[in-house]
């Protein structure tokens, strides 16, 4: 036998990991466990069995929470509330480090309690997820402390309920709780029905860290007790991450109750291998893509997009590497590919890919173990773009795989879906790398890497992969409101008419639609009245086509203004405040006119004003380098959100319409602004400022109508990406309602009132781009 036969041959012997203190844990809770509300453990009641999906072995009864359990929870959580922001950031930073101290010295018995109840290997729960935890309490310990300094103008939500899922289930506790108590909010968590024993244990920890009763509070069951949270009224905001078809429906559920909501979906994330790559590298990549924690990765990289020139010897080669993969008991240390997490999962996944009729698949032929939830790690070629493996979410060990030709296809081909989480790009050329990342649609993008976290680098998704960011300060700004006073909005009707002289000559208004006045799809127009009942013009009633013609308008000219510097798209703010100026008293009298009172002269000033901010602000809100624990950087950069629709403020018709179309602009989103709707003439004399200001055709778009009629029709347009309301009228809850079906960003005023005049750039800012996470690992 030759050197190179026994490399070939030689097994390696079984490590396994000792589970004799896990399981002495759980003994000493007498295998049964309640809820831990108020700093204690309820009695256990009527419950479900958790199981280890590698043996199908019971591991321990647990309680389905009642209504009544969840009342408690987050009675709990109101009581503990107040006196824990009162605290201050030194004392609640004392506490996340002990926290964080007492999750290192119990890192086994986390990973192993963790390993039992997912299936994932012990090495991945030992070496990822558990010190990816530590990190995560360590961090916010830092924020914390940090907080009073860096965000004093900012108070936390309130009570946050957060709903976590099963393939990572004390890192997404960590993810969700941490930033929540740095900020001063207190938590009811509900922890997956599949792997609730570790965010139990740290329920323990809790009480050993002395936590204040009532901080935490950890309530379990399946998805009936999620909706029990998400429709509470005494809880805040709500932090969910799971699937997206649940993401929908909280996003429903919440729409106008004035809860905050941030939500971490489901992906189909391209995995690009270009053909300048370091094919071996790519290779241990997609292991780490696609096989770590068997595929139930939401940012997973399952999509393999390879170039032509090299796909077939990257699909030998890969298919080599598969072969290698130890599939078996999550305890054993030498094991990559543990049990799926539960016989519906496994079930999930079996039947999706036993009904794929194309392609070819390619199983690895290992030997599975007998008992238990088990997937072999496979592979489907040849798929057409369009096939439902590679559109939905398998979320096992399953990749699927398509070739590419050119940089510009591959970049086609990776935004075809209607997720957009994550990405990775794999290339020597870091030109060709830093040409493609910004052109993936995806909160974050892995260069010559993949699956990297960190706490201080932000995550979370673009489209139906969810909104908000989770890490970072972007994450922890999520758990946080500005601190003001709040005024309730009442709506603002029409002007009545008293007599029907007009005033000068007929003035019939247009719509404003890619750089064009055209007439109204619908070819009714509507008298607008003085203050004093003078007939001052017509003003033409958008419909819903009218909409659609925006929208087309506004995507037309999207991709374009993006990639404009923000050195133009100041100067093009800047002419327009300079033809505003030129007609400011114009301008003045016309809102006057229609509000009664002097204001408008004031009002101008301050559009003009808002304009010079944004004109400002268009070169200056810079991205960020994070410093995260490798070699190399997470670069956090601004992106446009995209195409913004917004119902503009009735109160301030020409302030309320520029301090919207300011920052959309400014960030390089094209927009559709509905004017206000008792006031709408100063937007349309508006049209005239915008044609001589050299604004490119579609980046603004002004409809004027019925802000009830058109909300419905804006908030379900699925080429919109963004709806606002400053509406005086009640659209708060239809528009977040109706946004569900593509979950595209909401920012509503939910019957609030909000100053014109204060100047609160940051919200704006925020609001009109989205983070996407760069990370370039760099040296050896
Ligand atoms: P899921 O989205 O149903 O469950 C996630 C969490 O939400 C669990 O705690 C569950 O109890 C809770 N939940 C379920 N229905 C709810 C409701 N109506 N209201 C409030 N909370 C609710 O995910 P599931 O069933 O565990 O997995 C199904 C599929 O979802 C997977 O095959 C995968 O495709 C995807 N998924 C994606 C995850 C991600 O990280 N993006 C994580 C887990 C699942």
């Amino acid at each position: 036998m030759s050197v190179k036969d026994i490399f070939d041959s030689m097994d390696y012997g079984p490590a396994p990991e000792d589970a004799a203190e896990a399981f002495a844990w759980l003994v000493d809770q007498g295998d049964r466990f309640g809820h831990f509300i108020d700093g204690a453990f309820t009695a256990p009641g009527d419950g479900f069995l958790s199981k280890n999906p590698a043996t199908g072995e019971t591991l321990a009864t647990l309680t389905q929470a009642t209504q009544d359990d969840v009342d408690a929870a987050v009675q709990a959580a109101r009581q503990a509330q107040p006196k824990w922001t009162r605290l201050g950031g030194y004392k609640r930073a004392k506490y996340l480090y002990a926290l964080a101290r007492l999750l290192q010295k119990h890192s086994r018995l986390f990973a192993v309690l963790e390993t039992l109840d997912n299936g994932k290997p012990i090495r991945e729960s030992r070496d990822i997820d558990i010190p990816l935890v530590q990190r995560h309490f360590y961090f916010h310990a830092g924020m914390a402390q940090l907080m009073d300094t860096e965000l004093p103008d900012r108070d936390p939500l309130g009570v946050c309920g957060q709903i976590i899922p099963w393939n990572f289930p004390l890192l997404m506790l960590a993810w969700k709780v941490a930033p929540a108590l740095a900020t001063g909010n207190t938590v009811v968590l509900k922890p997956a029905e599949y792997t609730s024993l570790t965010a139990l244990l740290f329920a323990d920890i809790c009480r050993q860290a002395g936590l204040p009763k009532g901080v935490v509070n950890i309530v379990t069951g399946d998805g009936a007790v999620g909706e029990m949270i998400v429709a509470h009224p005494g809880i805040d905001k709500i932090a969910f991450t799971g699937s997206t078809e649940v993401g929908r429906r909280i996003r429903a559920a919440t729409a106008g109750s004035g809860k905050g909501l941030t939500l971490e979906l489901g992906g189909k994330s391209p995995y690009v291998v270009f053909d300048d790559a370091d094919i071996d590298s790519a290779i241990e990549g997609l292991v780490d893509a696609i096989w770590f924690n068997q595929g139930q990765v939401c940012c997973a990289g399952s999509r393999l997009l390879v170039q032509e020139g090299i796909a077939q010897i990257f699909l030998s080669r890969l298919k080599a590497r598969m072969e290698m993969l130890r599939i078996g008991n999550p305890l054993d240390k030498c094991i990559d590919v543990g049990a799926i997490v539960d016989p519906v999962q496994l079930q999930a996944i079996t039947e999706m890919v036993d009904a794929c009729a194309h392609g070819e698949v390619f199983k690895v032929n290992a030997q599975l173990p007998a008992e238990g939830c088990f997937y072999p790690p496979t592979l489907i070629t040849g798929l057409e773009p369009s096939h439902r493996l590679m559109q939905e979410e398998i979320f096992g060990p399953v990749l699927v795989s398509t070739t590419f030709r050119t940089p510009d296809e591959a970049v086609q081909l990776a935004n075809n879906s209607r997720y957009g989480l994550a990405a990775s790009v794999w290339t020597e050329n870091l030109n060709l790398a830093l040409d493609v990342a910004p052109k993936l649609t995806a909160g974050v993008v892995w260069v010559n890497a993949t699956n990297l976290f960190d706490a201080a680098a932000g995550f979370g998704g673009v489209r139906e992969s969810g909104f908000g960011r989770e890490g970072g300060w972007d994450g922890l700004r999520a758990y946080t409101k500005p601190r003001r006073r709040v005024r309730q909005l009442t709506r603002i009707e029409p002007n009545p008419a008293k007599n029907g002289d007009p005033e000068g000559i007929d003035q019939t208004a247009k719509l404003y639609v890619g750089g064009k006045q055209t007439r109204p799809d619908g070819g009714y127009s509507r008298n607008v009245w003085s203050k004093t009942g003078k007939l001052l013009g017509q003003a033409p009633i958008a419909n819903r086509k009218d909409i659609r013609n925006a929208v087309e308008a506004a995507r037309g000219a999207a991709g374009g203004w993006a990639k404009t510097t923000g050195h133009l798209r100041a100067q093009i703010l800047y002419y327009i405040a300079e033809n505003l100026s030129r007609r400011a008293r114009e301008f003045a009298a016309r809102i006057d006119a229609m509000k009664g009172g002097r204001q408008g002269a004031k009002e101008v000033e301050a559009s003009l004003r808002r304009l010079f901010t944004w004109a400002a602000w268009a070169d200056k809100f810079d991205g960020q380098v994070h410093g995260v624990p490798i070699r190399g950087v997470a670069m956090a950069m601004r992106e446009p959100v995209g195409v913004i629709g917004t119902f503009c403020a009735d109160e301030a018709p020409l302030l309320g319409l520029v301090s919207v179309m300011g920052p959309a602009m400014a960030m390089g989103n094209s927009c559709v602004l509905v004017a206000s709707e008792p006031y709408p003439l100063a937007a349309t004399d508006f049209y005239q400022v915008l044609e001589t200001s050299d604004v490119p055709g579609g980046v603004v778009n002004i409809l004027t109508g019925s802000h009830e009629e058109l909300a419905k029709p804006m908030a379900s347009h699925m080429d919109v990406d963004a709806v606002w309301s400053f509406s005086s009228s009640d659209l708060s809850g239809l528009i977040e309602r109706e946004s569900a079906d593509n979950l595209k960003r909401t920012w509503v005023n939910n019957g609030r009132a909000r100053d014109w005049y204060e100047e609160d750039s940051r919200a704006f800012l925020e609001a009109t781009t989205e983070v996407k996470t760069v990370w370039v690992p760099y040296g050896e």
